[in-house]
């Protein structure tokens, strides 16, 4: 366990060590107890988090906020549209100004390749207070950690050599970004899983990603593979986690990208899927899911699927990275 987390950011899960991500797992499953038989954990007394979203949110910010309350603090919930960012205030003034008002800044951006964990980046490099990546067009590491620990609890004889379907499915709803699932290929490859990634030849994701996921197996006894079949990814697998997502090129053109998404409404989690999974799989899913698009009710409410406990979990490992960084 690491005891020198403070004043630590947490932008993307790759740049902490395992055994960083470890402390944090030890620590949310600590608080998580103390949450269920009601013990005060105020480890934050008097202490401000600035939580600035560029998108929408109902996890990540009442996570956040309520955890922030429940460790004693206070959390602000900001956005772009009340705050001088609207009227082109920096990311470098707004992480120098903020730093010296309270004690940590969380930030969600992304929808944007490119744009947000630039962002987030650039108000991390001025501000000195840790930053939280609370969803970028990158990484989503305070989902991935969550998944991480959902994961743990539901198999704890472990994961490694454990087989995690990550597969893309048909969304109308619009353009979900491409952060979940490179946050899973990027976390899951570290801890020894057999991580298969499937999508659409149009759906895929960030190179440098992709090449991270193919190293981070190498090193854990992992393996990482890519196919182009929803019913091969979720062939024996133990975790199977579908969801939509954008292409990385049409973010800016939503009609378009629609369009193209529309071959591939087949891509859906149903029961005649599921079975092509081990007996004990199990299904995940980050929400908001779009049902009957993504998943059928079927499975989103049926005895594999642990999404409400994956989505308690946003509040154990939001109260464990403030407490440990703040
Ligand atoms: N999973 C997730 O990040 O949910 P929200 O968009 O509601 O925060």
């Amino acid at each position: 366990m690491i005891t020198t987390l403070r004043g630590a950011d947490y932008i993307a899960t790759q740049d902490w060590s395992v055994e960083a991500l470890e402390t944090v797992l030890e620590t949310s499953f600590d608080l998580k107890r103390r949450f269920a038989l009601g013990e005060p954990t105020r480890l934050l007394p008097d202490k401000t988090l600035f939580m600035i979203f560029f998108d929408k949110s109902t996890r990540t910010r009442n996570a956040f906020e309520a955890g922030m309350t429940q460790l004693g603090g206070h959390a602000h919930d900001l956005n772009p549209d009340i705050m001088q960012i609207s009227h082109g205030e920096s990311p470098r003034d707004t992480g120098i100004i903020l730093s010296r008002y309270g004690h940590g800044i969380a930030i969600r951006h992304d929808l944007e390749p490119g744009a947000g964990d630039a962002y987030i980046r650039e108000v991390a490099l001025h501000g000195d207070r840790p930053v939280i990546n609370l969803q970028s067009d990158v990484d989503h590491p305070t989902q991935t950690i969550a998944d991480l620990m959902t994961m743990r609890e539901k198999f704890p004889e472990g994961l490694r050599g454990r087989k995690i379907a990550v597969s893309w499915a048909y969304a109308p709803s619009y353009a979900k970004p491409m952060s979940v699932p490179q946050g899973l290929i990027w976390l899951m490859t570290r801890f020894g899983m057999h991580v298969t990634l499937a999508h659409p030849p149009e759906y895929g994701l960030m190179q440098n990603i992709v090449d991270d996921a193919r190293r981070n197996a190498e090193l854990s006894g992992g393996t990482f593979e890519i196919v182009n079949d929803m019913d091969a990814a979720f062939e024996g697998a133990d975790v199977v986690y579908p969801k939509s997502w954008g292409i990385e090129s049409l973010f800016g053109e939503p009609e378009r990208a629609l369009e193209i998404s529309k071959k591939y409404t087949d891509w859906i989690c149903n029961g005649e899927r599921m079975r092509l999974a081990k007996p004990g799989a199990i299904y995940m899913h980050c929400l908001p899911a779009d049902r009957g698009y993504e998943v059928t009710d079927e499975v989103i409410d049926g005895p594999q699927s642990v999404v409400f406990d994956e989505a308690e979990n946003r509040l154990h490992t939001a109260k464990a990275i403030m407490a440990l960084t703040m």
